[in-house]
């Protein structure tokens, strides 16, 4: 059952810090999916860092968002933040200040978002490994905000796009409950975020790419985070049917702000 590969590697605290490498998207778009990791268990933080199987309910919504962020990158290739090239070229200034400021003003308005969550989660697992990733999110924060402080840039004067107010903002700040937050968030937008991050890394220079490789872990722990939870709460079809609503919105919301992002990019500067 298990053609499903997952490695665990370089923890590096009790809490998270795990890097994996998975053949997820390719491997259900085949039809092999995993078997199923619903349990009754509270969810912490150490079982997040190491749990590698979740429900193939989640599973499925997984690839039905790698399958349409693969069909627009197909489909407008011009619309990933850095579409494949034969060589792979540094971002110029202008470029690099509009992604810093973007990624920055994102971490920043996770860090209130969740927070509001907060304030009406009764899941007592979900509440405490929301408050880890309210301090994850903090830390990229401050350090693509020094990156930007570096570039004589001050990101709070930059202005979000309505299409990216629309999607992190507007969407994601009035989340009702812990399944569509966690299946909208954690499951389609870190997701997206951990595909991004990679197909940007390598335009990056060398002192940002060690930023984002510190990243990296944190937010696919919140991605598996999301995973858990969604597991362990999902229990009904209709709350499956919910999450699955919830996170192929993100797909459109983010399709949409990514679209007019580079748009704006392309407008910028050539690279
Ligand atoms: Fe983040
Ligand atoms: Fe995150």
């Amino acid at each position: 059952m298990s053609d499903f590969v997952i490695e665990l590697t370089n923890c590096k605290q009790n809490k998270k810090c795990f890097t994996f490498r998975e053949c997820r998207s390719d491997a259900l778009l085949e039809g092999v999916l995993v078997v199923a990791a619903t349990s009754s268990a509270e969810v912490s933080p150490e079982a997040v860092s190491t749990a590698y199987t979740w429900a193939a309910f989640a599973q499925e919504i997984e690839a039905e968002l790698e399958a349409h962020r693969n069909r627009i990158f197909t489909e407008a290739c011009e619309q990933a933040f850095a579409p494949p090239e034969a060589e792979i070229k540094p971002w110029g200034w202008e470029r690099l200040v509009e992604w810093l400021c973007f990624q920055t003003y994102y971490e920043y308005q996770a860090i209130l978002f969740i927070s509001k969550w907060l304030q009406n989660t009764p899941e007592k697992d979900a509440l405490v490994l929301l408050c880890h990733q309210i301090e994850d999110e903090s830390n990229p924060f401050r350090w693509l905000e020094r990156h930007l402080q570096a570039m004589g840039v001050a990101w709070e004067k930059w202005d979000p796009l309505p299409e990216i107010r629309a999607w992190v903002e507007a969407f994601y700040g009035s989340l009702p409950d812990t399944i569509s937050r966690l299946a909208a968030h954690n499951l389609a937008g870190e997701s997206g975020a951990c595909r991004s991050f990679e197909s940007i890394l390598p335009h990056l220079p060398p002192d940002l790419q060690k930023t984002m490789r510190k990243i990296l872990p944190d937010e696919q722990f919140h991605l598996n985070l999301g995973r858990q939870i969604l597991s362990r709460y999902c229990v009904s079809n209709e709350q499956k049917a919910r999450a699955r609503d919830y996170a192929l919105q993100v797909a459109e919301l983010e399709s949409k702000a990514i679209a007019a992002f580079n748009r704006k990019l392309a407008a910028l500067s050539p690279a």
